[in-house]
């Protein structure tokens, strides 16, 4: 065998020896590079892959024309979570995607795929979904068991009330309050256990955006500015009509709580883009051009947080419960949809892409 020799500024023995099968990318999407772990998951040489569409010799379950064009607009890394990678006949593998810029070269996009075996023995014995299915399960029997007792807890401070002085009322105030508050979180906890399968139907997205703007403004959103930028030609959408208002409010409400007091704006956009494709679970390529921008000129996400941000309880505000994404995510994957953030100080853009209504049903609207 020949020793490995790199054309591209990669010390060539770390690219031989990487376990992780690794492409290099070109700014056409051609693979200019395919280390030894990538010639065997992709059953080919390297000399056969090269100049070759990455796209056409993996079959990736998400939007990677959108992940290299942001790696590449960013200039920075970025991570794709637990997508099935089909390469040729191969049953589809489970692995999480980092795409990195090229130092020196950034049009030229490093590639590497890590099979959820590999994740698992590298001691994850427990996938990150299973781990937040059995947080949420047990989530949800906790919220259950304790509201029982909050509201014998609330009762009782009420009734302790009406034989205390004025001051001391004050702290059974306090315990009334409280308790709501957890009641309030708990049932917040129980709803996301029990979104049901989405009964969907021709959906016209501007009417979901608008009861969610109406109903935003006159409440948790009364001190922001909502701006629409709306496609009107758009045709509908495929979707449950108050699944999607409730994904519109959470966007909505998670923009006007990073506003705080202030305030700010809020930009609403529609726009028709044919270029984002999927490849759904069972092999049918789809597009998904529907696409909705929620856009504010808020902090930013919280970078210590920021990749991970749809996972369940993971929330940067004091009184947060980190549901609010996970529920977004959810919907959005129940719609077969797609969902992504861009966010720096001062803009945070939250894009979901939806696909069309069946074509026999676009009337039903
Ligand atoms: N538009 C935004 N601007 C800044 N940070 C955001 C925005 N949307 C979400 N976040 C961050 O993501 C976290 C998770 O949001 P979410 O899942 O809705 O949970 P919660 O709102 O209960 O904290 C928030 O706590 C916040 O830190
Ligand atoms: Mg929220």
């Amino acid at each position: 065998m020949t020793p490995y020799r790199s054309p591209y500024p990669v010390p060539g023995v770390i690219w031989a020896s990487l376990p992780l099968p690794s492409l290099l990318v070109d700014s056409k999407g051609l693979i200019a590079e395919a280390n030894p772990a990538a010639e065997v998951f992709l059953n080919a040489s390297a000399k056969a892959l090269s100049g070759q569409p990455v796209l056409d010799r993996l079959a990736i379950d998400a939007p990677m024309e959108e992940a290299f064009a942001r790696a590449r607009r960013n200039q920075s890394g970025l991570n794709v979570n637990d997508v099935d990678v089909t390469s040729g006949e191969r049953a589809p593998v489970q692995c999480t995607l980092h795409l990195a810029p090229m130092h020196d070269n950034p049009e030229m996009i490093l590639l590497i795929l890590s099979p959820r075996e590999i994740a698992d023995r590298l001691g994850r014995s427990m996938g990150a979904k299973t781990a937040a299915k059995s947080a949420i399960g047990m989530a949800e029997m906790l919220a259950h068991e304790i509201k029982n007792p909050l509201a014998g807890i609330a009762g009782a401070a009420q009734l302790l009330s009406m034989s205390l002085t004025q001051e001391d009322r004050e702290l059974t105030d306090l315990i009334v309050e409280e308790t709501r508050r957890i009641v309030k979180l708990l049932e917040q906890v129980e709803q996301f256990g029990n979104v049901r399968p989405p009964d969907r139907r021709p959906v016209n997205i501007h009417d979901a955006l608008d009861r969610a703007r109406r109903s935003a403004l006159v409440g948790f959103a009364a001190h922001m500015t909502i701006l629409e930028d709306y496609d009107p030609s758009l045709p509908p959408t495929w979707a449950d009509p108050d699944q999607l208002m409730q994904v519109f409010l959470n966007l909505i409400k998670n923009a006007a709580e990073a506003a705080g007091a202030a305030g700010g704006t809020i930009r609403l956009r529609t726009f028709y883009d044919r270029s984002l494709r999927v490849r759904r679970r069972d092999g049918i390529h789809s597009t998904l051009p529907l696409n909705i921008e929620i856009t504010d000129d808020g902090p930013g996400l919280p970078p210590e947080i920021a990749g991970e941000i749809f996972e369940p309880f993971v929330s940067g505000r004091e009184n947060g419960t980190g549901l609010g994404l996970a529920l977004v995510s959810k919907i959005v994957a129940d719609h077969e949809g797609w969902i992504s953030v861009d966010s720096v100080p001062g803009r945070t853009s939250f894009r979901i892409s939806l696909p069309l209504a069946p074509k026999d049903k676009q009337k039903d609207i």
